[in-house]
This record gives C-alpha cells, structure tokens and sequence, in this order.
C-alpha cells in the first residue's frame, strides 16, 4: 500500500459531538471539531488520511466500524458511554482487522463505579485514557508506530 493510501478512521460515541461545552472541569475545553482537525493534520504528516465520524446512536457508530473494517483500516475510537455496555459494538471491533485503539479524554477507572468496565476493551490493541484531548493524538502516533512495525515484521519475514 502506498504511504498516502493509509486510512485511520477516528470514531466518537455519544455526546462527544458536545466537546467544549461538556463538563469542560473534565474533558477540556476543545471542541469535536478541533480535536478532528488536529487529529487530521498529524495524520497527513504521517502519510495517513482520517475519516472522522461521531454518532451518538450505537447504528451508526457500528456502521463506521464496518466501514473501516472494509478499508481494513486501522480505528481509532471513544465509544463513549458505549464502552461500558454495548456488546454490538464489542462484536463490531471484534472483526476489524487492523489496528485498534480505544480512546477516552478521562480516567474512566479513576472515575465512577460503572465507568471501570469496558466491555470493549477485550477487542483492541490498546486503550489511551486519561491525557484530555492528547490521548487522540498519542493514540495515532501508537497506530503509526504498530503499523510500522507490522510492516518491518512482514518485511523481516520475506527476507
Ligand atoms: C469517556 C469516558 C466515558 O465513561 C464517558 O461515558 C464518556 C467519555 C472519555 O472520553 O473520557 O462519554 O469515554
């Protein structure tokens, strides 16, 4: 695959399309849209593009995922709320090929009780949690790094 044909899908779960006036104390004060810009601009300097999504219905957020599984594109994703109880979104990331990274702004295990769980989690690569709207970014650079070492993997293997 060529380096501008790199796909890295960001997917943002309920209530996240309300960044910047949501509980600021907690999640910052960016909004959605910065934080996808941002997110978009670091991606082209690493030769990706990103498609970014953010639905609060579980419908669409799957679809994004089967979309990306399609592409085999890596996801990049904040369920949201979702994280602690959708099962059909566990099952979408379940079959998504490439690499997987589940994102939250805030320590979800340093929080409430019901916010420990993450149902999803058993079908990532990794979780990023707790850096604000950095955890995004370092997300990206963690699927930069594992598709590049994926790619010298595959490459040591043809030697
Ligand atoms: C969140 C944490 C979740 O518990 C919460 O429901 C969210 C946001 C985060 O990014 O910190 O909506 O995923």
């Amino acid at each position: 695959m060529s380096e501008a044909g790199k796909v890295v899908y960001l997917i943002n779960g309920p209530n996240l399309g309300r960044l910047g006036k949501r509980q600021p104390e907690i999640y910052g004060a960016a909004t959605l849209e910065e934080i996808e810009n941002e997110f978009s601009r670091l991606a082209e300097s690493k030769g990706y593009s990103a498609v970014c999504v953010q639905s609060d219905s579980e419908e669409e957020i799957i679809a994004a995922i089967h979309e990306a599984t399609e592409k085999g594109a890596a996801i990049v994703i904040n369920p949201a709320a979702f994280t602690h109880y959708s099962y059909a979104i566990a099952d979408a990331l379940a079959q998504a090929p490439g690499f997987v990274v589940e994102v939250h702004i805030s320590n979800p295990s340093a929080r409430e009780e019901w916010r420990r769980r993450s149902v999803v989690s058993p079908y990532v690569t990794g979780t990023i949690a707790g850096f604000g709207k950095d955890s995004y970014m370092l997300a990206l650079e963690a699927v930069v790094a594992a598709e590049a070492g994926a790619a010298s993997k595959s490459s040591d293997r043809s030697r």
